[in-house]
């Protein structure tokens, strides 16, 4: 999650219980987090960095959460479509959607992106840090491949992934959370075994201000793939 923005509730994710399902998991999750009533969920600015000069169109934006990002792009003329699988995040980033005056420019709909997604191709879909304890990588690998195609022809796939742990994180990561890291190049493996003709725009990996819960000064790589799919 990004989580530079100073109003942001702070989270990591815990381990999940033998039952969890993604529902359970990250219901359970969300709930345990308190916002500020007037809490405004901020977008994510490498994703702002990247859809900035895109023609905007219809966008999906995948594993939404609190919903700053796809806030962001209604409020920069996309018509956005946003899916979680917790409904209580997607009531907050409602309020917060018509608090911010976008409410009619985004559908949240919740979905267990393992089973489905919403209707329809898109001329960006997006899924910012859409990691989970409950996926492994094949359940990974089948949801980023649906993502590819719910890109229109012309459209762009945009996918940001945290690509190493804080630098303050002095204790081994558990391997629930290691397994999450997956480099681009298999993340574009993935989409390719999907189908489609894509040409890659942008491949990256960009090192960010990540403050410890303490709020000490630190680092985190996170990977950027933009993607354009010529059919
Ligand atoms: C690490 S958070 C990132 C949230 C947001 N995109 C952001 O950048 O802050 C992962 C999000 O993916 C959602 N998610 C995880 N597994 C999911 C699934 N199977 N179906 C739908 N949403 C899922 C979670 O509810 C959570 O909101």
């Amino acid at each position: 999650m990004t989580d530079t923005a100073p109003q942001r509730p702070r989270s990591a994710m815990p381990a999940p219980t033998p039952t969890d399902t993604a529902h359970t998991y990250w219901e359970g999750f969300y709930q345990g987090l308190r916002p500020p009533a007037d809490w405004v969920p901020r977008p994510n600015p490498l994703l702002a960095d990247e859809a900035r000069d895109l023609v905007a169109g219809t966008a999906l934006d995948l594993g939404c959460g609190a919903g700053g990002d796809a806030i962001w792009l209604a409020e920069n003329g996309w018509r956005v479509t946003a899916a979680d699988v917790s409904a209580t995040v997607l009531a907050r980033a409602a309020t917060a959607a018509a608090r911010a005056g976008v409410a009619d420019r985004i559908d949240w709909q919740v979905h267990d992106l393992t089973r489905s997604l919403p209707v329809g191709t898109f001329d960006l879909v997006t899924a910012q840090y859409l990691h989970s304890p409950i996926a492994d990588a094949p359940a990974r690998e089948a949801v980023f491949a649906s993502a590819a195609a719910a890109v229109a022809p012309g459209g762009t796939l945009l996918i940001i992934s945290h690509a190493g742990f804080p630098s303050w994180m002095s204790e081994q990561p558990p391997s629930y959370l290691a397994e999450q890291l997956v480099p681009n190049s298999v993340i574009l493996g993935w989409v390719r075994n999907g189908g489609g003709d894509w040409v890659v725009d942008v491949d990256k990996v960009v090192t960010r201000e990540r403050p410890g819960p303490a709020g000490e000064a630190g680092t985190a790589d996170d990977a950027v793939l933009r993607l354009r799919r010529l059919r």
